[in-house]
């Protein structure tokens, strides 16, 4: 088993990005005792670069995020790196793009989504981007990605380039990659609109919870959050139609691992004025820990960059023979 996923290193990383990803990244990490492998997990600085980041914000997103994995439970039974130290990403990324069809990224929401209708001024590495995250995957020859819902399309693009790269050069270089999506939180969405994604881009912070908000920052985010004027009902399924109130049933139940259905026979019949207050004092119950350490270890910037050095020396060892094998494959003499 051998277990990749990244996160991209622009703006805050939030409740969405904790229960989507990171959560099941140390459940991974946990679990590889039993099952043998490797867990590696990447900042993307590269992806970083597709969008409108400046130099400082980038370096210190870099460290704060790395710090924020560490402070969340990711150690060294991981390989926890940043992407832009691990070169063979990048060099497998080339080789990638002969192998992806304009098509196939013409079709990606995400590329749809951030370029908007000014496709002539969106960056290059915005519309080549999942063929980045596709060469993330590959070059470890990954068999499991933890991701959020949102990742599925590029996941699906990425066994599409991976099968195509087999089939063109008659090898059985890249085993096709599974996605692993959580099933309590697929996609946590925005504390302001139950059919937006909860983002790091979101212009409103009132839109999300961040990893690093204070207590008091995020029992006023839980109290602020939209809601509707209806009591909560006895079942889970008579949610759907309420997407705000589902949200935070669903964050609840994330946060506290427990099931949906149990949360709503617990509030039923009461109104979000009882519940909210009990979802501020969850959410702080599981932020408030992570957030001391991130704190304690922004003391020391510099070992958090010397921990990640070593993270890709790891990683670039585990690279180097899945990228020399696909050089050797289309004729590269390097
Ligand atoms: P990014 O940085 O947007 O998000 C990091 C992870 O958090 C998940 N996530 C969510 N999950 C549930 N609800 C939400 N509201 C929510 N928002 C974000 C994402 O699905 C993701 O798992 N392209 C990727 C980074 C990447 C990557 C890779 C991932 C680059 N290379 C290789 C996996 C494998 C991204 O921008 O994620």
């Amino acid at each position: 088993m051998r277990v990749v996923s990244g996160i991209q290193t622009t703006g805050n990383l939030h409740l969405g990005n904790y229960l989507g990803a990171i959560k099941q990244w140390v459940a991974m990490q946990d679990s590889l005792e039993e099952h043998g492998g490797e867990c590696l997990f990447f900042l993307a600085d590269l992806h970083a670069l597709t969008g409108t980041v400046t130099p400082q914000e980038l370096a210190n997103s870099t460290i704060e995020m790395a710090a924020t994995l560490f402070a969340a439970g990711i150690d060294d039974r991981s390989i926890l790196f940043n992407q832009a130290r691990v070169p063979a990403h990048a060099e497998l990324c080339w080789i990638l793009q002969g192998t992806a069809r304009m098509g196939w990224l013409n079709r990606m929401t995400q590329w749809k989504d951030k370029a908007g209708k000014n496709r002539d001024g969106a960056s290059v590495g915005l519309f080549t981007y999942p063929v980045l995250q596709a060469a993330d995957i590959l070059v470890y020859q990954a068999t499991h990605v933890p991701v959020g819902e949102d990742q599925k399309q590029h996941l699906e693009l990425t066994r599409d380039i991976a099968t195509k790269f087999n089939q063109d050069f008659g090898v059985e270089l890249f085993p096709l990659p599974e996605p692993l999506i959580s099933k309590a939180a697929p996609r946590i969405m925005s504390l302001r609109d139950g059919n937006a994604k909860m983002s790091k881009s979101d212009p409103s912070d009132l839109s999300r919870i961040n990893l690093i908000d204070d207590n008091d920052t995020i029992a006023a985010k839980c109290r602020k959050a939209k809601t509707d004027p209806e009591p909560l009902p006895d079942s889970f399924d008579a949610l759907a139609d309420r997407p705000e109130a589902r949200n935070l049933v669903t964050i609840f139940a994330a946060l506290a691992d427990r099931d949906p259905q149990s949360v709503v026979e617990e509030y039923a019949g009461q109104g979000f004025g009882a519940f909210k207050p009990a979802l501020a004092d969850l959410t702080i119950s599981v932020l408030g820990p992570i957030r001391e350490r991130l704190t304690a270890l922004l003391d020391d910037r510099a070992e958090v960059g010397a921990k990640l050095a070593k993270g890709a020396s790891r990683a670039s060892a585990l690279a180097a023979p899945t990228l020399k094998a696909a050089q050797q494959a289309v004729g590269l003499q390097v």
